[in-house]
């Protein structure tokens, strides 16, 4: 496995590959790579001749006084974590590579961004937009994969995708998650012991709606009851947003009817977490 810095040396080597008629896969992470990440790299390995891993904290999706500085890192961990799991290039690059000092051109979509997390992270999602472009044109891969952890990420994307031709097939991977049910999550390292233990009450509370929905109940906003009260229960936790959207449009529903995404985002201490579930009637 090689670990490159620069896009001349990916573009080089993805030319070479595709000289020898290989297939190319491409995982686009942030680093600090998990469980999680590691599902997606496997995925892509099984599916592809060759994979390509992107390992960079991306600053343009992140606002004024969010964690870009702090933001874990650990790149020898990363290689050991995408060398085990089989991949064949980490792209590492720095902040100065991807984005030279005069950058002004921008990706960025009029739908599926202006709620759930666009609502509270206003510039984020034209900051993944910009980047996951710019990887695509770096990389040219054959397939892309992206971990429903972040669901409106993965919708984004593959809006992105079609309206813009890039030709990659947008692979969905399901939310891997720790024994106690926590979603994985490199911001969970932020979690002291006490809120770490606070932290399954996100996906308790998906549970609970999803165990009403199987009853029977397919009043939104009754669902949506159930998981703010659950939150509301427990003292470390401050909601962002508790949400029943469409899965297709992203927008609000009142009954269940089709796939049906329940996300929420909730503070814990001072960190920010996501979860979902996607219910279907
Ligand atoms: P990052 O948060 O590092 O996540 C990289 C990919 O791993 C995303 O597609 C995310 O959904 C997936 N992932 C994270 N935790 C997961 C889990 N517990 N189960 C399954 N998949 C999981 O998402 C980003 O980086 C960035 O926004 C990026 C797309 C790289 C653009 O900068």
């Amino acid at each position: 496995m090689k670990i490159v810095n620069t896009i001349q040396e990916v573009r080089d080597q993805v030319k070479e590959w595709r000289r020898q008629g290989l297939s190319v896969g491409l995982v686009p992470t942030m680093g600090y790579l998990h469980e999680g990440h590691k599902s997606l790299i496997d995925r892509a390995v099984e599916q592809n001749d060759r994979v390509v891993v992107s390992v960079f904290v991306n600053p343009m999706q992140f606002g004024p006084g969010e964690d870009l500085e702090s933001y874990p890192r650990d790149m020898d961990r990363d290689a050991a974590l995408c060398e085990k799991a089989g991949a064949h290039l980490i792209f590492h690059p720095e902040p100065s590579e991807m984005y030279q000092k005069d950058f002004s051109s921008y990706v960025d979509m009029n739908t599926l961004t202006g709620g759930l997390c666009g609502k509270s992270r206003p510039v984020h999602f034209r900051g993944v937009c910009t980047v996951v472009s710019k990887l695509f044109h770096i990389v040219t891969p054959d397939r892309a994969y992206f971990g429903q952890k972040d669901a409106q990420q993965l919708a984004v994307i593959s809006h992105m995708v079609s309206d813009l031709n890039f030709g990659i097939e947008i692979v969905g991977c399901p939310i891997v998650r720790e024994e106690d049910g926590l979603a994985k999550s490199s911001r969970n390292t932020y979690l002291n012991p006490e809120e770490r233990k606070a932290a399954t009450v996100l996906n308790r509370s998906l549970e609970e709606a999803q165990e009403l929905f199987l009853a029977g109940e397919s009043r939104a906003e009754v669902l949506k009851e159930r998981i703010c009260q659950i939150l509301e229960a427990e003292p470390l936790a401050r909601i962002d947003y508790v949400e029943l959207v469409d899965w297709q449009s992203l927008e609000p529903v009142e009954e269940i009817n089709g796939c049906v995404l329940m996300a929420i985002a909730v503070f814990i201490g001072k960190t920010r977490l996501i979860d979902n579930r996607i219910i279907e009637k």
